[in-house]
């Protein structure tokens, strides 16, 4: 007896499975169309945008991140098919292989479920312009051409190799090659664009305070994992991560390996105090609960180490980030990543409330490096983050906008209070703001929404 199982992929695959006669079961792998189909993926993008006029920058943003997982997860299941293909004994398949291959199905059809019900909101939605749309489009580009961005980095070096050799051939020393302070490889910090990704999440609206972003450090295997930490009693405490296999399956909202705790109460010892956290090689960086410390939790071994902080380092929401009248509250402590490692931002009494910022060294035992003293005031400031070995500062302009206006070179010890770099907010407020040094994007957690901007370098000669 043959049973026909056809999955709605787009009519991408039909799968075939024969009941299982005896001990055996064999399985017929039908691929009824080889190559990734970007003509339906172009078609789903046209008929987006026939709804031009009823769609929001918000919503198309995220669209435009789930066709953006769509598109990477296709080619992963064609890939995975097809060595499945090569393995066949001719009448057994592999029963992992075939499980690998169910799940991935599964994620792309939650995939698509979350796609069409993003359309059919967007069917009911009045507003916003073509032109909007066709930003969007442009940035879709620009998103495509995100995997191909070596070609760039070759071009370049090729650029001033060629502009060396010319120099060579008219007789003058070609110059030493000079990098900008701090050695960052990408060149100076100039812009962030506007949001690549905007997102409300597995649980829309639930958890006003929290981070987001992705282990710059991570174990083999685990690349393109990323985490988001949500304070679950108030503004205060947390007890858990939870991780994501992928972009995608964070704005979908599929946890795969799901939580991983810290302690099954909360709050109580090594409790997450504030949203201000990182995670970098397996391991999560935090204002532990009730203390001037930073805490670490190992991933694998579930276990906690901390380091104390200098005396007079304001704790427990004494030392918070602010704008206006409003402050944060429980963010005394900024944990922070960079191409470097592990920062932490904070306060003392006898900086009088001014920025301090030391390195935190992540090997065995954990400890404090380096502390750098700068002129700018916490209350003044509504976040910051690190991004190769300098500190940046984000100051609230209003509820559309915030500023990047200060900066402190741990290099040079050069300050600057007027940078002029504006982030385009979806929400009034940011909780939390880290870099990722592996792909230069700028995670910010606002007001329950998951956003990042990328980060735009110049090389400077
Ligand atoms: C686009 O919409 C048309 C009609 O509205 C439909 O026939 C077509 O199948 C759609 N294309 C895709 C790829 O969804
Ligand atoms: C999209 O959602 C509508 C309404 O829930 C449903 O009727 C339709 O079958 C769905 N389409 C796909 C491709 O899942
Ligand atoms: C920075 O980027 C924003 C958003 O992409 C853009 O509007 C702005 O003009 C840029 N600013 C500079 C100085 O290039
Ligand atoms: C976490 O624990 C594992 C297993 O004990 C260990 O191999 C690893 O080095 C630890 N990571 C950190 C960052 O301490």
């Amino acid at each position: 007896m043959k049973l026909y199982v056809i999955v709605p992929l787009w009519a991408l695959l039909a799968l075939t499975q024969q009941a299982p006669s005896d001990d055996k079961c064999a399985c017929e792998l039908t691929n009824s169309e080889k190559a990734f189909p970007h003509d339906k993926l172009s078609g789903v993008k046209e008929n987006v945008s026939k709804c031009n006029s009823n769609v929001t920058p918000q919503k198309t943003m995220e669209l435009e991140s789930l066709l953006l997982g769509l598109d990477r997860r296709l080619p992963q299941l064609l890939e995975d098919v097809s060595l499945l293909e090569r393995e066949d004994d001719g009448e057994l398949y592999g029963v992992i292989s075939l499980q690998v291959i169910e799940n991935e199905m599964r994620e792309i059809q939650q995939l698509m479920e979350r796609l069409n019900s993003t359309t059919l909101q967007h069917q009911r939605l009045t507003a916003a312009t073509a032109e909007q749309l066709e930003d969007l489009s442009a940035e879709m580009q620009d998103l495509e051409t995100y995997d191909t961005s070596q070609v760039m980095k070759t071009q370049q070096a090729n650029q001033r190799l060629k502009r060396d050799l010319d120099q060579c051939q008219n007789g003058q020393p070609a110059p030493p090659p000079t990098h900008p302070p701090g050695n960052c490889p990408h060149g100076q910090f100039v812009n962030i664009t506007e949001p690549r990704v905007h997102t409300a999440g597995e649980f829309p609206g639930t958890y006003k305070y929290g981070a987001w972003g992705r282990d710059p450090k991570p174990e083999a295997g685990k690349e393109s994992w990323h985490w988001l930490v949500m304070l679950t009693v108030g503004e205060k405490f947390s007890n858990y991560v939870r991780l994501y296999s992928s972009l995608s399956s964070l704005i979908v909202g599929v946890s795969k390996p799901g939580n991983i705790q810290i302690s099954p109460s909360n709050p109580t010892t090594n409790t997450i105090q504030g949203p201000n956290v990182v995670i970098y090689g397996e391991a999560l960086y935090y204002n532990c609960y009730n203390q001037d410390a930073v805490c670490r939790f190992n991933l694998t071994s579930k276990t906690v180490t901390t380091v104390q902080l200098p005396k007079g380092t304001r704790f427990n929401s004494k030392g918070n980030f602010c704008h206006l009248d409003k402050c944060y509250l429980f963010t005394d402590l900024d944990l922070a990543t960079d191409e470097s490692g592990v920062w932490v931002i904070y306060t003392t009494d006898q900086d009088f409330g001014n920025l301090v910022l030391s390195k935190v060294e992540e090997g065995e035992p954990l400890r404090l490096g380096q502390t750098w003293h700068t002129s700018v005031y916490k209350q003044g400031v509504t976040n910051t983050f690190m991004a190769c070995g300098v500190l940046y500062a984000t100051r609230y302009v209003d509820k559309l906008t915030e500023e990047i206006f200060f900066s402190f070179d741990t290099t040079t010890g050069e300050q600057k209070f007027n940078l002029g770099i504006f982030i385009k907010k979806m929400s009034p407020n940011i909780q939390a703001l880290n870099y990722s040094p592996v792909d230069q994007m700028l995670h910010a957690y606002c007001d329950a929404f998951m956003v990042s901007y990328k980060v735009l370098f110049e090389e400077m000669y």
